[in-house]
């Protein structure tokens, strides 16, 4: 599709949060994972098509130094006026199958939920993780969770690439070691079942 960040400007003008078939009130998944990783405090997390999530005013409560990603100008204008210590973070608004700014150069977590599945072409996912390797410090981190191989083919109006594991470790490569990986049953504002796949990378040191 030729203009996504309209298609996706247009979903967030027209829906409130509790109508998006993503809309995530209990983020414990997310956290369960989040509470295998320690980090220095001056850690940076980028939040890659962050959207409304509640991600984001929980991660910005606890302290965390945000940068924070969407396509769409709407959802994080949305955002911005909701959420506290809002100018405390980093705001962009970019395609993440481009390759980022220069202004950003270290990134210690990549926060990917429901993001990567919509980038189909080869060129575009090559992208996407050449981004990952250009930013992720080593020792850093990477939180994917993405619909998994059981998982729906459409989201959103929109094709989607399904994940296995494998398939995120080879793109990924092998300077990146799994930490943990769960399937998860998330369950839709609308009742229905969307199975994903998490799955935590680290940096390796070495490499
Ligand atoms: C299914 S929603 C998930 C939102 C959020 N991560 C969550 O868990 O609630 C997908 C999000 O990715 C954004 N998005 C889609 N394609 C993108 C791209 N190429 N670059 C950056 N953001 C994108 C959309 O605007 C949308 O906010």
């Amino acid at each position: 599709m030729a203009n996504l960040d309209a298609h996706w400007n247009a979903i967030y003008r027209k829906k409130n949060d509790q109508q998006l078939g993503w809309y995530e009130e209990d983020l414990s998944q997310t956290f369960k994972f989040l509470a295998k990783i320690t980090q220095k405090t001056d850690a940076v997390t980028l939040v890659t098509g962050a959207g409304t999530s509640l991600l984001v005013d929980q991660l910005s409560a606890q302290g965390y130094h945000l940068i924070i990603n969407d396509i769409s100008d709407a959802a994080l204008d949305k955002l911005r006026q909701r959420i506290s210590y809002a100018d405390k973070h980093q705001w962009l608004c970019h395609d993440i199958a481009n390759p980022l700014p220069n202004t950003i150069t270290t990134v210690d977590l990549w926060i990917d939920r429901a993001v990567l599945h919509f980038l189909l072409s080869e060129e575009a996912i090559d992208r996407y993780f050449a981004n990952i390797q250009g930013v992720v410090s080593k020792g850093g981190f990477v939180l994917l969770a993405e619909f998994s191989t059981t998982g729906a083919s459409q989201c959103a109006g929109l094709k989607v690439h399904r994940y296995s594991l494998a398939e995120m470790q080879q793109r990924l490569g092998e300077s990146f070691t799994l930490i943990a990986a769960e399937d998860y049953n998330y369950i839709n504002p609308f009742g229905e079942v969307r199975p994903y796949l998490y799955a935590l990378f680290q940096r390796v040191i070495a490499i």
